[in-house]
């Protein structure tokens, strides 16, 4: 299977898993179907709160709880407002290494009524993992999520 079609059969099944009425119990559903469809050493989310990101529902290990504005990958795809893939973590000015075995990284804003709310981030142990694909996909994910959940 291509990674295309991989995304496109696991779409309606997240689709049937969102929407339950709670955020957190959206978002930990979201990131355990992602992380066991693929694979990826960390998937998960952080909740904009209080003017930065705080740790969501996620799988993979233990990660940093906060992180400011414009801060790693996290904050800068906050702060840009877009997706942000990152082929080699090790190039990334600032980025925030919770792990040392993350080689390649992506993060994808979810927008709720004209703001990010949240980012959706997920870590490879590979290099460059993830490209125009999976911003196609995500990008729909966290539409899809930010218009049944937030
Ligand atoms: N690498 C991220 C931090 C979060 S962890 O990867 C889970 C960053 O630079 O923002």
């Amino acid at each position: 299977m291509t990674k295309d079609e991989k995304y496109s059969a696991l779409m309606p099944r997240i689709q049937g898993l969102i929407g339950s009425g709670d955020t957190i119990a959206d978002m930990a559903n979201v990131a355990a179907a992602l992380h066991g469809e693929f694979g990826f050493w960390w998937t998960g989310f952080y909740r904009v709160m209080d003017g930065e990101l705080v740790l969501g529902p996620f799988q993979g290990p233990v990660a940093c709880t906060r992180i400011a504005y414009g801060r790693g990958v996290c904050g800068t795809a906050w702060q840009r407002g877009e997706t942000v893939v990152v082929p080699d973590v090790e190039q990334f000015p600032g980025h925030i290494a919770c792990s040392s075995e993350s080689r390649s990284e992506i993060v994808v804003p979810v927008w709720s009524r004209g703001s990010v709310v949240a980012v959706l981030d997920i870590d490879s142990r590979e290099p460059a993992t993830f490209d125009d694909t999976d911003r196609h996909w995500l990008e729909l994910l966290c539409a899809n999520l930010a218009e049944n959940t937030f």
